[in-house]
C-alpha cells in the first residue's frame, strides 16, 4: 500500500511539475508537458518532454524525470503529477505507462493536473470519477496499466 501524501505535499508536486513545463523542449507539437516526482526521501525530481528533429528521438516528461531519479540512485516513489499546457488534465501515454511500472507501486498517487490549475470542478468531473480539488484528476497505474507486466514476472522460475 502506497503511504497517504498529505495535501501540503500534493500541492508541493503539483506546483513542481508546472515549474518542470517551464523547460519543455516541444518546438514540433507545441504540446508542453511537465511531470514531478515525489521521492520516498521527500526530494522532488522534474522532468519536461524534450522532442527532437528526428521525432521518434522524443522522450516525455514523465521519462524524462524517472530517468533522471533512477540515474541519481532516486529509486522509491509516493507521488506523481503531469500537467500539460491545455486545460484538461492528460493521462500518461502508454510507454510512460509500462516504465512508470518498473518504480511505482500500482496504488501510488498520480496527479493530472489541468493546464488551468487551479480551478472549480467542472458539472462532469465528479469525485466518484477522481476529481479531486483544484480541477486533479487522481489516478494511479492500477487503473491506468491494468493486469500488467513487471519485474515480479521476472522473477518466476522458467521451465526448461
Ligand atoms: N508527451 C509527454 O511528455 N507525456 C505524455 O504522457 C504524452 C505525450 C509529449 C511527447 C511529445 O513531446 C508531446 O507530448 C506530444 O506527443
Amino acid at each position: 500500500m502506497a503511504a497517504t501524501v498529505s495535501a501540503e505535499d500534493r500541492e508541493k508536486v503539483i506546483q513542481a511539475c508546472i515549474e518542470a513545463k517551464k523547460y519543455s523542449y516541444s518546438p514540433y507539437s507545441k504540446f508542453a508537458v511537465g511531470a514531478a516526482f515525489l521521492a520516498e526521501d521527500g526530494q522532488l525530481i522534474k522532468g519536461a518532454n524534450i522532442e527532437n528533429a528526428s521525432y521518434g528521438g522524443t522522450i516525455c516528461a514523465e521519462r524524462t524525470g524517472i530517468v533522471k531519479a533512477v540515474s541519481e540512485g532516486v529509486t522509491r516513489f509516493r507521488a506523481l503529477a503531469v500537467v500539460t499546457n491545455v486545460p484538461s488534465s492528460i493521462s500518461p501515454c502508454g510507454m510512460c505507462r509500462q516504465v512508470l511500472r518498473e518504480f511505482c507501486a500500482n496504488d501510488m498517487p498520480i496527479y493530472l493536473v489541468p493546464g488551468d490549475y487551479p480551478r472549480p470542478l467542472k458539472e462532469n468531473e465528479r469525485h466518484e470519477d477522481g476529481f479531486i480539488e483544484g480541477g486533479v484528476r487522481l489516478t494511479n497505474l492500477g487503473e491506468l496499466l491494468p493486469d500488467s507486466f513487471g519485474p515480479e514476472q521476472l522473477e518466476l522460475p522458467r521451465r526448461q
